[in-house]
């Protein structure tokens, strides 16, 4: 019989740390996070001053080549970005064979798998030339597809990229643009979502990031990774967590508006139900993103004229669980997700959408990430386990068993 602690001692010593709570698993530059202190900096830039002051695609390329760009670099970048937001005709045929009840999550990983397919070339870019056009297509080319998912469920005609709008504003006309309709996008809306999209553009290893890293360390290319990146974020206990706060909130306004109850039934250990919304693995005070994004809930809700009970639903749910002992003693707060939803539905993005307009938003710092893993050669990831199954038994054949 195999002795398996020999086998181990043979192995070196094997930390277990089930979710990777207490392990790097890389050296990074790029994302600051102090979980105790509230603090996040992308490359050293408070997210609180990038929120105010910069735009999405400044805020993209500071993450992806380190540096804030200047006005020349940002523009060439934007234009770069614009050369790419063709979409070879043949993916209209892949889209076009998922049903329209699709998740769009689910829709936009295949697209951007797909991708691989038709850019062979930007799969393993091997030097700063390849790289630079390689991000450049897949800012470009990610944003068109994830709309393609809206479209496809609504059944509308897919819109092309306006070279003459912003890569936000595109976001905009590229969802709801229709043939036959004036469409104007309201400035309102899109610097909303610049600041939105600057909030959820990095967030170092967390579990999508770790997913993109671990995927392109096979040396498998970026189209392939970020499609594993998408997959990753879906889940309601990650990116997919805005979708579900808003489907909680509805519910309880659906349920009389009484949150008491839900938070009763969130602490309920035989209940799988969880405050959506809320707890963090690395902030244990708060989340500066969601300190933003509340403010900025007001403040477009207000300026778009929306009165959404939802959002007063939402801040009596945070006071309430706040004020709780159960949330209180395992530093269970707010998180990014909790005030978005409100802010796209005010936008009129439909729920279904909400995650995709995360990974979106989240694209800039899985690129980033992959180049770091790429650029510093880090090793092929491969985690060890302690195997707790049967040492060796023997075999039984098929008429014994
Ligand atoms: N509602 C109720 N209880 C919760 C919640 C919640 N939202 N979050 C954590 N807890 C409880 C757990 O049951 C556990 O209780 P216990 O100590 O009695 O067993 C304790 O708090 C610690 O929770 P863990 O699951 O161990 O914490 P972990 O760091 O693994 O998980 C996570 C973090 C996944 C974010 C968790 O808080 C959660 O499920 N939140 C709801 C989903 C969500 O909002 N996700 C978005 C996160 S932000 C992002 O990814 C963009």
């Amino acid at each position: 019989a195999i002795d398996i602690d020999k086998l181990r001692s043979a192995t070196g010593a094997i930390t277990i740390d089930p979710g990777y709570k207490n392990s790097g698993s890389c050296k990074s530059e790029i994302t600051f996070l102090d979980g105790e202190e509230g603090i996040l900096r992308y490359r050293g830039y408070a997210i609180e001053d990038l929120a105010e002051k910069a735009n999405f695609l400044e805020v993209s390329y500071l993450l992806i080549f380190g540096e804030l760009p200047t006005a020349s670099q940002l523009e060439k970048f934007e234009n770069d970005i614009r050369k790419y937001t063709l979409v070879n005709e043949e993916m209209k045929t892949i889209l076009k064979g998922f049903p329209k009840t699709a998740h769009p999550m689910g829709v936009l990983s295949s697209l951007t798998s797909a991708l691989t397919a038709f850019n062979p070339k930007s799969v393993n870019p091997h030097n700063e030339k390849e790289m630079y056009e390689a991000v450049c297509k897949t800012l470009g080319k990610f944003m068109v597809i994830a709309t393609w998912t809206y479209r496809k469920r609504m059944g509308f005609p897919l819109n092309y990229y306006d070279n003459t709008k912003g890569f936000v504003d595109n976001f905009m006309n590229l969802m709801f643009k229709l043939p036959t309709e004036p469409y104007k996008v309201d400035p309102k809306v899109v610097a909303a979502l610049d600041k939105l999209f600057i909030l959820h553009a990095d967030h170092e290893q967390n579990c999508s990031t770790s997913t993109v890293r671990i995927v392109g360390s096979s040396h498998a290319g970026l189209f392939a990774s970020i499609s594993a990146g998408v997959s990753a974020l879906w889940g309601p206990l990650h990116g997919g967590a805005n979708q579900a706060v808003l489907e909680m909130l509805e519910e309880i306004h659906n349920n009389g508006g009484d949150v008491a109850k839900f938070v009763l039934k969130a602490k309920d250990k035989d209940d799988p139900f969880r405050l959506m919304g809320f707890g963090h693995r690395v902030y244990k005070n708060f989340d500066p993103r969601a300190t933003i994004i509340k403010k900025a809930a007001d403040d477009v809700l207000n300026s778009l004229g929306v009165d959404d009970p939802l959002l007063d639903i939402a801040k009596q749910l945070e006071k309430v669980a706040l004020e709780d002992e159960y949330f209180k003693s395992r530093n269970l707060y707010p998180n990014v997700d909790f005030y978005s939803g409100i802010i796209y539905r005010a936008m009129g993005i439909p729920v279904e959408m909400f995650t995709v307009l995360f990974a979106i938003g989240r694209l800039p710092g899985w690129i980033a990430q992959w180049k770091e893993m790429r650029v510093n050669k880090e090793p092929i990831g491969r985690p060890r386990q302690v195997y707790t199954g049967y040492t060796l038994r023997p075999f039984k054949e098929i008429k014994d068993r």
